[in-house]
């Protein structure tokens, strides 16, 4: 079959090194794509925030199976105009993708559902949002209703610090997004990344993780997208994954599927684990970037199996075949990220580096320019590696990590510390 990819980042290399390596995948198309993903698809620079675009070229490229894999088109409502147009597509509709795309939705569906999460309170106006803060204390959790590109969350551990974000939020620094403010309960505990495919009825756990989001070693310094990742996450036990699967997820599918908005494609459930109990602290409506990366290199082939089971309404037959193994992913970044950092910096001894089911680049931010690999993102590479222990994966990452010759990139050197 033919397919495409929507996407240009680490999570869709790894995604199409998957997809790629089952039979069933004749040509493979990733857009926009990037220096990485060149390699093993054709790249398609088209604009993938609009149906009408997507479904046109899909019409004249014969495309069978479209996956899309970050949210801001599923938020666009690509996935709705592909379904209308008969094309079999995995992610969400828009509004399902609200999980993700508004927090004070996907609070009200905990309500509905009785889903465990944080205490929370809606404002829309700053001078209420104020007289809340003041009353309830610190550490608060302030966040911006809409997207807002992964910075509209202030963990607040002062008064100020929660007075600031309000002052930033109702100021208009996140737009739209800031329109409205939840404030909620701070949670204790360790935090882990479960994800799940859902076909609008049934659900099939496809692997947990655990991410790195803080820039420096030690978990310090700013936040940012993620600096590594490794699967599966320890802390989310075969028990806890249960619970989270009866008490979170199930529970927010059959509500989804009861207000007529089915909930089609992956959730990434982001958990807050405290004494054996997880509890929701938001959800994404797409795999992860880097999670996907850790979750493709242990699932391989049947990846696309899995995703086309999703998309046909089959999961209730479909099952993962495990193997004992450990991913590890390490993100090397552009000097200066999450703050400012150069462009166009040459990267060099990728061609060098061993690619087979235990070793894989992916490139999240590069361009080909002369024949030579540039950064062109903040976070640029993403080092993985599969292994039978995580330290096993962690060495072999780390390995390839030092055999690049990139003097203006950086990485963190402590991935996986938490579960080692
Ligand atoms: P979110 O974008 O909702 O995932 O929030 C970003 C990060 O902020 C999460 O990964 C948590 O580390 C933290 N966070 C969000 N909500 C809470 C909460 N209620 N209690 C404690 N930490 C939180
Ligand atoms: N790594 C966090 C995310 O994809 O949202």
């Amino acid at each position: 079959m033919n397919i495409l990819i929507l996407g240009g980042g680490g999570r869709e290399h790894a995604l199409a090194w998957a997809v790629k390596q089952n039979p069933k995948c004749d040509r493979l198309i990733v857009a926009p794509g990037n220096a990485g993903i060149a390699a093993i698809a054709e790249c398609a620079d088209i604009d993938i925030l609009s149906g009408t675009t997507v479904v046109t070229f899909v019409e004249e490229n014969a495309i069978d199976f479209v996956i899309v894999g970050p949210e801001a088109p599923l938020a666009a409502g690509v996935a709705d105009a592909l379904r209308a147009a008969g094309v079999l597509t995995f992610g969400p509709s828009a509004a399902a993708a609200r999980l993700e795309a508004s927090k004070s939705f996907t609070k009200e569906i905990c309500d509905a559902s009785g889903a465990p999460t944080a205490g929370y309170a809606r404002f829309t106006d700053k001078a209420t949002a104020v007289d809340y803060v003041r009353r309830t204390g610190a550490p608060i959790v302030v966040k911006a209703d809409g997207l807002a590109a992964g910075k509209g969350v202030v963990v607040a551990m002062t008064e100020d610090e929660a007075l600031t974000a309000l002052d930033d939020m109702f100021g208009g620094s996140f737009g739209a997004a800031g329109a409205e403010v939840v404030i909620e309960e701070f949670m204790e505990g360790e935090e882990a990344s479960f994800f799940i495919l859902c076909d609008g009825t049934d659900v099939l756990p496809v692997g947990t993780a655990q991410d790195h989001k803080r820039v420096g070693e030690g978990d310090t310094g700013p936040n940012t997208g993620g600096m590594g990742a490794y699967s599966p996450a320890p802390v989310l036990s075969d028990e806890i994954a249960r619970r989270a699967l009866e008490e979170i997820v199930k529970p927010t599918v059959a509500e989804m599927a009861r207000r007529g908005t089915p909930f089609q494609g992956v959730l990434y459930a982001g958990l807050m684990i405290k004494d054996g109990a997880p509890r929701l602290v938001e959800y994404n409506v797409r795999f992860g970037d880097p999670e996907c990366q850790v979750l493709m290199t242990r699932l391989g082939a049947q990846a696309l199996d899995l995703m086309l089971a999703c998309a046909e309404g089959r999961l209730a037959e479909a099952q993962v075949n495990w193997a004992a193994d450990h991913a590890l992913t390490v993100v090397m970044a552009a000097e200066g990220y999450p703050g400012a950092y150069r462009k166009g910096t040459a990267i060099r001894g990728l061609d060098a580096l061993p690619e087979d089911s235990f070793h894989m680049a992916f490139h999240a931010g590069t361009a080909e320019r002369d024949g030579a690999v540039v950064a062109t993102g903040g976070r640029v590479l993403n080092v993985t590696a599969r292994g039978a222990s995580l330290r096993e994966a962690r060495e072999r990452a780390y390995a390839m990590v030092d055999a690049i010759d990139w003097p203006e990139g950086f990485c963190r050197r402590d991935i996986g510390w938490r579960a080692l």
